[in-house]
């Protein structure tokens, strides 16, 4: 097969990887790739969110298989501009994108369907925002509706705080058209997990899960980031609780999403909160996680490429879902001063040697090639993943891998798994 990926951060990379695995592939192609994905595939210049260019370059490629990275793509219907060329693309429609395209109507969705969230309510008038925050007295969540590039929620922690986010988004409009309403729902407390699973239109089939690191520090502490690490499977996440997550948080909006006549194709991904009284969706992502891709596939054994065909024409039924017996640790390497501003260029050593090491991967993020040497090119760098037998292995191993990278300002966090592995998880 010729397989064409779109999108240039640490979970393409991951993703083109677990396909490069494939004895059925025959030619990578990546756009735009980043230096990590070039030694797997063909990297080809582009803007992922052209959708119609995108279409373009794939039919010229004659690609079998377009699989997408990111959600922007596919919220723009990247999906209905390869449906209209007849080209095979993984990934929902601008439908399903919904999901996570609008805040306010997933959370109408949700309600419909009966699935557990926080107490909730969405506003186009920034002075009923108000009231209803101040009505709601305690700590609250703001949410831009529409696509933020991961900035659009505030997590606050007092009114003053919660009002002033509603003022930025819905006057000041720091987010353009996506702060036009806001969600606004209660701060849940609890631990977060992150599920995700492929679905064909009808069926869902779980990934290991796993746990995402937001806060930039250790003891999450500091403002949020796009992910700062990740590790799977979560041992929180029992048999028992992915069996109820399965039924009571994906297959309602599953079922109805193909009741509207909009089936739902890809990963969908659940971010929840385990709280005392059950799990709550803290949002849906129509795509994979980033950094949890980097550790949910190299967990899973079964080929990339024959589970997203099972997903395009609906037999998921008829595949297995192997996982390996493992855990997975992954650690992100991020430029100095993100999440706030950032230089680039600056030259990044030991990713080779780091890469050789046995169980280790490292993942390209935001790289770049300067005159053949590899330098910082964003704020998360590089995804330093490494797999072992236990999650404590896989964790001295990811932080042996760490200690051989090095650029000027690097940080990381050291205690990714940490809390999981003090067993104060469950399990
Ligand atoms: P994002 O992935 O950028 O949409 O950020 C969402 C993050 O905000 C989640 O991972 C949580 O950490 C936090 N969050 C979102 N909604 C809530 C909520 N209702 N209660 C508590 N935290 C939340
Ligand atoms: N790791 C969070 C996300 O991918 O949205």
């Amino acid at each position: 097969m010729k397989v064409l990926v779109v999108g240039n951060g640490g979970r393409e990379h991951a993703l083109a990887w677990k396909i490069a695995a494939s004895p059925r592939l025959r030619q990578l192609y990546c756009l735009p790739g980043n230096p990590g994905m070039e030694e797997l595939g063909e990297c080809i210049p582009g803007d992922p969110e052209d959708v119609e260019a995108v279409a373009r370059v794939a039919g010229r490629l004659k690609a079998d298989l377009t699989v997408v990275g990111p959600e922007a793509p596919l919220v723009k219907g990247i999906a209905g501009a390869f449906a209209s060329r007849g080209l095979r693309l993984f990934g929902p429609d601008r439908a399903g994108a919904r999901l996570e395209g609008s805040k306010a109507w997933a959370r109408e969705l949700m309600a419909r369907c009966g699935v557990p969230g926080p107490v909730h309510a969405v506003f186009a008038d920034p002075g009923e925002a108000g009231e209803y925050l101040r009505a709601l007295g305690g700590p609250a969540v703001v949410k831009a509706d529409g696509l933020a590039a991961g900035k659009g929620v505030t997590v606050a922690g007092g009114p003053e705080e919660a009002l002033a986010a509603v003022r930025a988004m819905m006057v000041e409009r720091v987010h353009g058209e996506a702060g036009r309403r806001v969600v606004i729902e209660e701060r849940l407390e609890g631990e977060e997990l992150s599920v995700l699973a492929l679905v064909d239109g009808e069926r869902v089939r779980l990934l290991p899960s796993s746990q995402d690191h937001k806060r930039v520090a250790d003891g999450d502490q500091g403002p949020n980031t796009g992910g700062m690490g990740a590790y799977a499977p979560a041992p929180a996440c029992t048999a028992d609780l992915a069996a109820r997550i399965q039924a009571s948080i994906l297959e309602p909006v599953v079922a109805a999403l193909r009741e509207e006549g909009t089936p739902y194709r890809g990963i969908l991904y659940a971010g929840l909160m385990l709280t005392r009284d059950g799990p709550r969706v803290l949002e849906y992502n129509v795509r994979s996680g980033d950094p949890e891709t980097q550790v949910v596939l190299p967990l899973l054994a079964s080929d990339f490429l024959d589970l997203a065909e099972a997903v395009l024409d609906g037999r998921l039924d008829r595949v297995d879902v192997r996982v390996r017996p493992q855990a997975a640790v992954c650690v992100v390497l991020a430029s100095p001063g993100y999440p706030g501003g950032y230089p680039r260029g600056l030259p990044i050593t030991g990713v080779d040697r780091a890469g050789r090491m046995p169980g280790v991967l490292v993942f390209h993020a935001g790289t770049a090639r300067e005159e053949g040497r590899l330098v910082t090119a964003g704020g998360r760098v590089l995804g330093v993943t490494a797999l072992g037998d236990t999650l404590e292995q896989a964790a001295e191993r990811a932080y042996e891998a760490v200690a051989h990278v090095s650029f000027n300002g690097m940080h990381y966090r050291r205690d990714i798994a940490r809390r999981a592995l003090a067993g104060r998880l469950g399990r």
